[in-house]
């Protein structure tokens, strides 16, 4: 069993990035990202205090806007049409979950598709279900990274996806797709999950359940990947049970460590890449 270090693997993700953005400089050309917070939730303070940190290490310009609990939708909106005019800012991410009074969906709309790094706008969504993409959302991005970095080859493996979220389960799928695995979606109705999953080739997990996966649902040599991010008291922890899936599993992410460090290193690099497009350089 080998252990994919996503560590060692956005650390090389996030170095190519900056030593393009460096290039991009040279050439009088900024990269800039805009980072939205509402509200005070805890967690999302920490993600977007890591992007901005993550900004700053890879010579991106970073700008943090932290709007209060109760900021209306119609602020929002205001704001993200003032960032989708600015020329300095080429990528524009508003962290979610955003508070209940917020229309999420709306919000996820303004953001110009052009700049929206994180891959959510209908179009973007539209573009990587028809294989024509410039972004991928940072989740999955990382994750087929990782598979590339290993070697892993998908092409004709058996591949299942547990999860079927907008954020990672559906375009998780559909890149394994692309890449000519044959996936399969499951879910909370899913009838029978072991039996599905007892058939991958690669598993993804991406259902939010610490120990959901056990090794009586894993086929051996499988390659497994954990998205979960759970708190067990007070300590992270992923939907695997990793002690006794790491012994049938061929590779495996571990968590902390795995799939976590990609994101952010994924989200750099669509910045960049926004950067590119808005300045026309291939
Ligand atoms: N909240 C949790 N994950 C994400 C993400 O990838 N993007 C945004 N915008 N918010 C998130």
């Amino acid at each position: 069993m080998k252990i994919i270090d996503g560590k060692s693997v956005s650390a090389a993700v996030k170095e190519e990035t900056k030593q393009e953005v460096k290039e991009l400089k040279s050439k009088g050309i900024s990269v800039g990202l805009a980072v939205i917070l509402v509200g005070e939730d805890p967690a999302s303070k920490i993600y977007v205090a890591n992007k901005k940190k993550a900004c700053e290490d890879l010579g991106i310009i970073s700008e943090e806007y932290l709007l209060p609990e109760t900021a209306t939708t119609k602020e929002l909106l205001e704001l993200i049409d003032v960032l989708n005019n600015e020329k300095s800012i080429n990528g524009i991410l508003c962290q979610l979950p955003l508070p209940n009074n917020i229309d999420e969906k709306t919000v996820i709309n303004a953001i110009s598709p052009e700049k929206d790094v994180d891959a959510f706008h209908p179009s973007n969504v539209g573009r990587i279900m028809i294989g024509d993409y410039d972004f991928v959302p940072c989740t999955p991005a990382g994750i087929m990274e990782m598979l590339k970095y290993y070697n892993i080859e998908i092409s004709g493996k058996t591949c299942v996806v547990i999860g079927r979220s907008n954020i990672v389960g559906k375009p998780m799928s559909m890149l394994l797709l692309h890449q000519n695995g044959t996936v399969t979606t499951c879910h909370s109705r899913t009838k029978d999950l072991a039996e599905v999953t007892k058939k991958a080739d690669i598993l993804v997990s991406a259902v939010g359940k610490a120990n959901f996966v056990k090794a009586d649902m894993v086929k051996d040599g499988a390659v497994v990947i954990d998205v979960g991010m759970n708190r067990e008291n007070g300590k992270l922890c992923g939907d695997v049970c990793f002690e006794e899936v790491s012994e049938k599993a061929s590779y495996i992410t571990p968590v902390p460590g795995g799939v976590g460090p990609m994101t952010i290193a994924m989200l750099m690099k669509n910045t960049l890449t926004a950067s590119k497009k808005q300045n026309n350089i291939k």
